[in-house]
């Protein structure tokens, strides 16, 4: 299991972040961190601006206003491949596998461009998959032959496979029943704890939200509408004004 020596190392902290689409303001002023060791759910109605926080976070949007730091560190404006190459790394709402390569291949993909020999590579991937229940004899076939449930592991591994500092989960429970989200759910806990990384979870399941996190940041019409415990925003006079808005 990866030992993170350097815990601050693992913090993200948004400041001020703005997105703006012609018109439209995706990401309005929005200040949250995410801490080492901790889930961080971030929720919010359709249309939020959750994946844009993400989008941004990762390099795939560039923000117009505000600062992202990893460890201190300002990333805001790098390119996505230099931002994963720090260790901040991400699944899709819409699962997004390699539909052709095999689920060795996906995961090893998280990989790509880290340096370390064949061998190296295939000790990580055989890591990750016990880390997350994975049968090692699922290696070799199609990833996208796998149910969905599996698929959603999968995509899992390939980000956790190269030890990143951040994980930005988007929408794991999707198309999951009830047994596959509770897994999901324990999956996570286990990830941070012993491996105290920083984890953002979107989730519009808010059990799972309940489940996982420790703490929730509420996204309303890209503003921070409110954060704290998933108990205390739950009872939150604007939150639930927002959710039955929406
Ligand atoms: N690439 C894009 N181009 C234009 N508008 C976008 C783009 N991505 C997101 N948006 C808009 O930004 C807002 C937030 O979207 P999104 O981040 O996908 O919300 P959520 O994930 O919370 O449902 C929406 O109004 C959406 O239409
Ligand atoms: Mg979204």
């Amino acid at each position: 299991m990866p030992v993170q020596t350097d815990r601050l190392a693992n913090h993200l902290e948004i400041r001020e972040l703005g997105l703006l689409f012609g018109g439209v303001r995706a990401i309005d002023n929005a200040s949250f961190e995410a801490l080492p060791g901790e889930v961080l759910g971030l929720i919010g109605p359709n249309g939020a601006g959750k994946t844009s926080v993400f989008n941004c976070i990762t390099g795939f949007y560039r923000p117009t206003h505000g600062t992202i730091r990893l460890g201190g560190r300002a990333i805001e404006g790098m390119r996505p491949h230099g931002i994963s190459r720090l260790g901040i790394r991400r699944t899709f709402q819409n699962i997004r596998l390699f539909n052709d390569l095999t689920v060795l291949h996906n995961i090893a993909a998280g990989a790509y461009a880290t340096g370390g020999s064949q061998a190296a590579l295939l000790e990580a991937v055989g890591q990750v998959c016990a880390e997350l229940g994975l049968d090692r004899q699922l290696l070799l076939q199609p990833a996208t032959s796998l149910a969905y449930g599996l698929q959603r592991r999968v995509e899992l591994a390939r980000a956790l496979v190269a030890d990143p500092r951040v994980l930005l989960v988007d929408e794991p429970g999707a198309g999951l029943n009830a047994q596959e989200k509770g897994l999901i759910c324990s999956l996570l806990r286990d990830v941070v704890r012993s491996r105290q990384i920083a984890v953002v979870l979107i989730e519009h399941d808010l059990g799972m939200i309940a489940r996982a996190c420790d703490r929730v940041v509420v996204l309303d019409h890209g503003t921070v509408l409110a954060q704290g415990t998933p108990q205390q925003v739950r009872n939150d006079p604007s939150v639930i004004a927002a959710y039955i808005g929406a």
